[in-house]
């Protein structure tokens, strides 16, 4: 993008719209942030096909989205190569070259460490990270292969920078991601393919403003160390998602962006200095 006249600070109006003329695949598009993920792409213009292993939430959600048309599916598990490859061939012949890639499948399994078995801890890596490094490397081969520009962004967890009890396993996954996701952005970007990520908090299905008695404890204690005071919507991570897929965020790669309400900068068990012990 070049730089635009020194004599004036008047920005010409871009297209309203972010993603016109471009199509992406979003990854776990059958689920509760890829759904919404695909939808605001969409909105922005986009034609996007949605990934999953769940054949029958994935023909529901498709359903929905091609309501509004310029949406397709495809099923598949993104930690076998094979199946990616065949996913990626698939999706291109259905919605023309593809240049956004949106990892939003996952898994959260939960165990405690002392009685994690060996099989147990590999799974969310095989599926979290090992499945966002097949996709990222077949479309970047095409992407470089066809001198095109592309971009990714990974969805990664407010777990991969905040150790918690339950999933080590899981979180431990995330912070690989995060680390592939800056990884690949210095490998890709002089290819002309920004790396990105997402990094959200505790999102719900539905949204829980403020504490109360009728909220289960652990919403309220999440909302506890939120400065916003609420648990976070599909839609808060969609439109994240969207600028960093777009040209309007041109000049990034390596990040991975909070979206939590805060909470990743709230130190939940720190009390406030006017009620610490002097
Ligand atoms: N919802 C949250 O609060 C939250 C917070 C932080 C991070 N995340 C992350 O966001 C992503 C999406 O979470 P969600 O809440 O939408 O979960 P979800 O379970 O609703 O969606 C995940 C989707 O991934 C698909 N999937 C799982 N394994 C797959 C595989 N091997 N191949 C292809 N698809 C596969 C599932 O079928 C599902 O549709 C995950 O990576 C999750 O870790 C979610």
């Amino acid at each position: 993008m070049k730089s635009t006249t020194q004599n004036s600070l008047f920005t010409p109006a871009r297209n309203p719209l972010m993603l016109e003329n471009r199509a992406a695949l979003i990854t776990g598009g059958a689920g509760r942030l890829g759904s919404v993920i695909a939808a605001t792409l969409q909105r922005e213009g986009a034609r996007v096909v949605i990934a999953d292993i769940d054949r029958t939430r994935l023909s529901e959600v498709a359903a929905k989205l091609s309501l509004t048309a310029k949406a397709w599916s495809v099923q598949g598990d993104v930690s076998q190569l094979q199946e990616v490859q065949k996913m990626v061939a698939r999706a291109e012949s259905l919605a023309g070259p593809i240049d956004i890639l949106v990892n939003a499948h996952g898994i959260v399994p939960v165990r405690n460490f002392l009685e994690m078995t060996p099989d147990e801890w590999d799974r969310p890596f095989a599926v979290n990270v090992r499945g966002v490094m097949l996709t990222c490397q077949v479309f970047a081969k095409r992407w470089i292969e066809r001198k095109g520009r592309g971009a990714i962004v990974n969805i990664s967890s407010s777990a991969s920078r905040a150790a918690r009890p339950g999933r080590p396993h899981y979180a431990a996954s995330k912070a690989a991601l995060n680390m592939l996701t800056e990884a690949m952005a210095i490998e890709l970007g002089p290819h002309g393919i920004r790396v990105n990520g997402v990094a959200p908090a505790t999102v719900l299905d539905q949204v829980y403003r403020g504490q109360s008695p009728d909220n289960p404890a652990y919403v309220n204690f999440t909302i506890q160390g939120t400065p916003l005071a609420r648990t976070g919507a599909p839609e808060d991570v969609a439109e994240a998602v969207a600028f960093l897929a777009s040209d309007r965020s041109d000049w990034t790669t390596g990040v991975v962006l909070d979206v939590t309400g805060g909470a990743h900068v709230a130190r939940r068990l720190s009390a406030p200095t006017d009620t610490q012990a002097k």
